[in-house]
């Protein structure tokens, strides 16, 4: 159980015993030291339900609270607050057993068979800077629930069937390179381009293009070829942005719109045989009462277009009901902007009134906020343009090569590349889960690359601290006990304690900045107990104590890092 579990449920026993069974402990960290290590905040709610003096209720509560063993103190604060300051030999005890399982002591959880969704970009052209967000959230995310023992499916719903591959086609037909053997990135780029001009400028190629789409989407050989061809180019790209970034999508996670392409019609007949569908101006459309317009009309979402075509929404209908019929998921986690909600919201009630899903099924969209510039806008290129994606991360590594260089040169070449690459996109990376996805935030090269504050660089270099300390030791004994005796000690190990409840918050709300933060104080209070006690000074049980508590903490922090994707280092 964790910390926090065996707390409230040893709280919520005292509070049957003292006549309120139904009210929740709430019960959280104690937002000041002087409050001990958690707080029980629920009898004032209680006291009130029952209509009874909170004090009197919270010394009911206290008397009945058995913490023996846990806590070695507990105080009603306020109108009824109660404070509980845990053990020093408890948290030592807990500490040991985290420094000796290889999965710091987490209880593994009852596995659910969950999808994370994430990247997704739109094929044909190369990753930009609108694609980080999700690529590093989703990431994030599906490694936290993994670690804590779910069964974790990484999907990547690639946009490889719209229109943009009708106009690339119908630019290599008519400037005959649809034979061209070795197409590269660069041309594809530049092939686009192109495309997009001539789609623009002429109606003819257009409907060429849509004719194009037509064909593709009906199986025609020489057509599909060209197109398999485009999405394998494209893939290489995205593959090797993923392998910059430290992020976990592989070509087996790929499972694109176009895999849905056969399910799309049978969407259609299973939405008339539910009764969703109605006729609108030629198009098959659902119309949504819970969704209205601004006339307060039922909304509609089209299903079909007038000229047969298929949507955005279809497809992912298509999705809904493979995920549920073939790989049959508990949870589906939706990393996508959180512009798209509207969609995700009357997409997912059309799969429950279609029974695509069944109400067991999670469908969770996870959005995030907009990526912007230092003048506050969404992040532009001088000139206006989107930033590619690989050219930002090739920034990040400059830049962090500029600082290492500079603060260490004498470092041999390659070291120093190496560190500007853990540091450059770790610092990008974790710019990004540091806050809450919900906001949008300025993108600055100064904030997130600084050795000071909530950073990657901080964070990488807190370990490296750790480490150093270890190098320095002679003769450690990695099985001494744990003796906390100094305040300092005390909240590190509390904190330290504290790993796998933060951990279940980031998988519960999928809120990777949980353990950022989490992090962060874990690394704020090392510095603290460094400085407050002495460990290669030390001697004897202290030292050895001191370097247990070390190691936890360097265990800790390059766990949580891996889990963000950000790569620590020995030295730097
Ligand atoms: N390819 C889409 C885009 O670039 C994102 C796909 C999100 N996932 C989904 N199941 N709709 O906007």
């Amino acid at each position: 159980m964790t910390l926090l579990q065996l707390i409230n449920q040893r709280v919520q026993a005292a509070l049957a015993a003292a006549g309120a069974p139904d009210a929740p402990a709430v019960i959280q960290p104690a937002s000041k030291p002087e409050f001990g290590d958690y707080q029980a905040n629920g009898v004032m709610g209680a006291a009130k339900a029952l209509k009874t003096n909170p004090r009197e209720l919270a010394q009911k509560v206290v008397a009945a609270l058995d913490l023996q063993g846990i806590a070695d103190k507990v105080e009603i604060a306020g109108p009824g607050f109660i404070n509980i300051h845990l053990a020093p030999e408890y948290l030592a005890r807990r500490s040991e057993i985290a420094l000796k399982n290889a999965k710091l002591g987490i209880t593994p959880v009852e596995p659910q068979h969950v999808m994370v969704e994430y990247s997704s970009p739109n094929l044909a052209k190369e990753m930009h800077v609108g694609h980080l967000r999700s690529s590093i959230i989703g990431d994030a995310l599906a490694r936290v629930m993994e670690f804590l023992g779910h069964d974790v499916v990484r999907a990547n719903h690639v946009g490889d069937w719209g229109t943009q591959f009708g106009m690339l086609t119908a630019y290599l037909v008519e400037t005959s390179q649809d034979g061209k053997a070795d197409i590269e990135l660069s041309d594809l780029e530049s092939f686009y381009r192109n495309a997009k001009v001539r789609f623009d400028e002429s109606e003819e190629f257009a409907d060429r293009a849509r004719d194009y789409v037509v064909r593709l989407q009906g199986g025609d050989e020489e057509v599909l070829k060209l197109w398999a061809q485009f999405v394998d180019i494209s893939l290489k790209h995205c593959e090797a942005v993923y392998q910059k970034l430290n992020v976990g999508l592989k070509r087996e996670h790929v499972r694109g719109e176009s895999s849905y392409n056969d399910d799309l019609p049978v969407i259609v007949e299973e939405l008339r045989a539910a009764g969703l569908l109605s006729e609108s101006e030629g198009a098959e459309v659902v119309f949504l009462e819970e969704f209205r317009t601004q006339d307060d009309e039922p909304m509609g979402v089209i299903i079909r277009k007038k000229d047969g075509g298929f949507l955005y929404t279809t497809t992912d209908l298509g999705a809904v009901r493979y995920r549920h019929k073939v790989l049959n998921l508990d949870r589906v986690i939706y990393v996508v902007d959180a512009r798209q909600s509207q969609h995700f919201a009357q997409m997912f009630s059309i799969c429950r009134k279609a029974g695509f899903a069944p109400e067991s099924m999670l469908l969770e969209h996870i959005g995030f906020g907009v990526m912007m510039g230092d003048d506050g806008k969404p992040f532009k290129t001088r000139s206006g343009g989107t930033v590619k994606l690989i050219e930002l991360l090739d920034e990040a590594e400059e830049r962090a090569y500029a600082l290492v260089s500079e603060k260490n040169p004498d470092l041999p070449e390659a070291e120093k590349r190496e560190i500007a690459a853990a540091v450059g996109i770790g610092a990008v990376k974790y710019a990004d889960l540091s806050k809450n996805r919900m906001s949008d935030y300025i993108f600055n090269w100064d904030t997130m690359l600084a050795f000071e504050g909530n950073t990657a660089p901080y964070l990488q270099y807190a370990y490296t601290r750790v480490q150093s300390v270890f190098r320095k030791a002679e003769n450690v004994d990695a099985n001494a006990p744990i003796v906390i005796t100094e305040p300092a000690e005390k909240q590190l190990a509390a904190a330290l304690s504290q790993f796998e409840d933060t951990l279940l918050s980031v998988a519960d709300g999928c809120y990777p900045h949980y353990l950022s933060n989490y992090l962060y104080q874990i690394a704020t209070l090392f510095s603290r107990f460094y400085e407050a006690c002495p460990i290669l000074k030390s001697e004897g049980e202290v030292r050895a104590s001191r370097l247990q508590l070390a190691a936890l903490t360097g265990k800790t922090l390059r766990t949580g890092l891996d889990l963000l994707g950000i790569k620590v280092l020995e030295t730097m």
